[in-house]
């Protein structure tokens, strides 16, 4: 039998939990053509949401061509030409590659590859080094040539912020593709914010935002006693309610405890109490190299923050909180979190700074603090 919690990659068809509001919100925007600009700290489900809304958009006829690009992958300008350009061919037909790329290209010839096994995949170069300039302008002329709305989803947008001038380029192309909505997705919360609402970048104010947070704590104990049911395990009310208070309802952390939780179940028929935490301390030990090289990296004072914020991450400049945490100025405490924040490591939401990963923040507590 298959287990049927998913970690680590986004979660399609039956595996998709609520996001009801979000889900709403987007596809509303992205009707509209607006573009949309989704935020969350690491595996909040903002790819998940994303694809979903299009599988949505596009159920009873396809009425949107989708783009989806990784930014991640990208290892340069040139390449995010390329891929762009595959993904706008991979909506005709194979047979129709050719004079898509006449009409497309505005006379260009970009160099074709196409592969045919296991599926029809379709590869571009430029013949000329300028020539892939032109392919930003790709999407545009494919909603005109489809005569159908674009939705391009940049995943991990904040990636391209490394390259000199792209940003530039790219809003000024997008800035007339009046028939094309974008989508920025980002996880680091600081490029976000620079790259979107600070004035002197090129993006800035370019589209409506969408914060992802927790899935919400009611959503879960339905999802996760019927999952947990259609494999014949009863999963204890009181282990559920045990085991979203250390997940804290993140979406990523609880599938993934829920995963190894349908193991126990299996043995023993059931999930009781305590199972959770005995789950959880197993997982952290699996994990534990990776929290090691991260901590093995971070200066004395970067740690006191971090070991700080595990601990209560409120009021950090107070001077209870120096004292506890041997500090000597706010100053200190100031520059250590803005490198934590630089790396992810640490994240800041409306009252407080939290561990960005809530398993590692148990291992922070075992190890250090108990
Ligand atoms: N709506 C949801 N329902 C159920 N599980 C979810 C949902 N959203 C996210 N998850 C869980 O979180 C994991 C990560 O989801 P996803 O890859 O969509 O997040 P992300 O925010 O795009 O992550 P990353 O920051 O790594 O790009 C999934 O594998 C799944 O375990
Ligand atoms: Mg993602």
């Amino acid at each position: 039998m298959e287990n049927p919690f998913v970690f680590g990659e986004p979660v399609l068809g039956e595996h998709f939990i609520n996001r009801e509001k979000e889900l709403k919100k987007l596809k509303n925007y992205l009707e509209n053509q607006r573009n949309v600009i989704i935020y969350s700290p690491r595996r909040y489900g903002k790819t998940s949401l994303v694809r979903r809304a299009l599988a949505e958009l596009n159920e009873l006829k396809a009425e949107y061509c989708c783009l989806f690009i990784d930014c991640y992958a990208v290892i340069s300008e040139r390449e995010l030409a390329k891929k762009l350009s595959e993904q706008v061919l991979m909506h005709y037909p194979e047979k129709e590659f050719f004079e898509a790329v006449k009409r497309l290209f505005h006379g260009l010839s970009p160099k074709l590859t196409i592969k045919s096994i296991p599926e029809v995949q379709v590869e571009v170069d430029y013949n000329y080094e300028d020539d892939w300039h032109e392919s930003f302008d790709l999407p545009k002329r494919l909603a005109e040539d489809k005569e159908m709305p674009v939705i391009v989803v940049f995943d991990e947008f904040q990636e391209l912020g490394r390259f000199k001038n792209l940003l530039k380029v790219l809003r000024a192309t997008f800035q007339n593709h009046q028939c094309v909505s974008y989508v920025f997705i980002g996880s680091r919360r600081h490029m976000m914010e620079w790259i979107f609402q600070s004035q002197e970048s090129p993006f800035y104010n370019f589209g409506a935002h969408i914060t992802l947070k927790e899935i919400p704590k009611p959503e879960f104990p339905g999802y996760i006693r019927y999952a947990f049911e259609e494999s014949g395990i009863l999963f204890d009310e009181k282990a559920i309610e045990e085991m979203l208070k250390l997940t804290k309802c993140h979406p990523h952390f609880t599938q993934r405890v829920c995963f190894e939780l349908w193991y126990t179940g299996r043995r023993n028929g059931c999930v009781k109490k305590g199972d959770p935490e005995r789950v959880l301390k197993e997982v952290i030990s699996d994990l534990e190299d990776s929290f090691i090289s991260v901590w093995d990296s971070l200066s004395p004072n970067q740690r006191k923050a971090l070991l700080g914020i595990a601990k209560d991450g409120r009021d950090l400049f107070s001077g209870n909180f120096l004292r506890e945490n041997d500090f000597k100025s706010p100053a200190s405490v100031q520059s250590a979190l803005r490198k934590l924040i630089e790396r992810d490591i640490v994240s800041r939401s409306v009252k407080q700074y939290n561990v960005s990963d809530v398993f590692m923040e148990y291992w922070l507590k075992f190890r250090f603090l108990s």
